[in-house]
């Protein structure tokens, strides 16, 4: 009973204070609401895409992660936080890696894309796809995509030198099943090719 009691005067309080805010605090909050719901656009993009060209039309806020998950179903790239943090969106554009979750649809359009489902050549794996199934560098493998992808650019661009070297490329990669020397030893199995 009590307690009821607190809460309807808690929000007839609440209440009370809104109606009592000065109509310029009230106009603020209206146009913080119209700034943080913006109107719909949308732009024409062509993407090319594990060499398939794709003309989509796509919100201009669209992130190459959702392109190709939601837009051209190629769900290889995972989300795995959709900030930044954890590498599962890792593609390659022009052949550098880049986080796809971070990275506009807009600003691949025209450029050369490539994701986990490109890497292999019909039904021959790509090397590094090989070293990590033979050196168990996956148990769940829902960072793997993105790992594999990452272990790529890390041979591709000569980060190979050392162990430390290996590690502090990959450092962007999370993998939440500890496969970590399973993945430096495929990307020192490949660098050795
Ligand atoms: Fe892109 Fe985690 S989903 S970094
Ligand atoms: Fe499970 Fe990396 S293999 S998260």
């Amino acid at each position: 009973m009590k307690s009821s009691r607190r809460s309807f005067l808690k929000i007839s309080g609440a209440l009370a204070a809104l109606a009592a805010l000065p109509s310029s605090v009230k106009a603020f909050y209206k146009d913080v609401k119209n700034f943080i719901i913006l109107p719909k656009h949308t732009t024409p993009i062509s993407i090319t895409v594990n060499k398939k060209t794709y003309k989509v039309t796509a919100d201009t806020r669209t992130t190459l992660l959702d392109l190709l998950r939601e837009q051209l179903h190629l769900t290889g790239a995972k989300k795995g936080c959709d900030h930044g943090q954890c590498g599962a969106c890792t593609v390659h554009i022009n052949g550098k890696h880049v986080l796809s979750c971070l990275t506009l649809a807009a600003q691949a359009a025209g450029k050369e894309v490539t994701t986990i489902e490109g890497l292999a050549e019909g039904d021959k794996l790509h090397p590094m796809q090989k070293a990590f199934i033979e050196c168990d560098g996956f148990q769940c493998g829902y960072c793997t995509p993105g790992q594999i992808m990452s272990a790529v650019a890390c041979v591709n661009e000569g980060h190979t030198k050392s162990l430390a070297a290996i590690k502090e490329f990959m450092s962007g990669n999370l993998c939440r099943c500890g496969a970590y020397n399973g993945i430096v030893e495929s990307i020192q199995k490949v660098a050795a090719l």
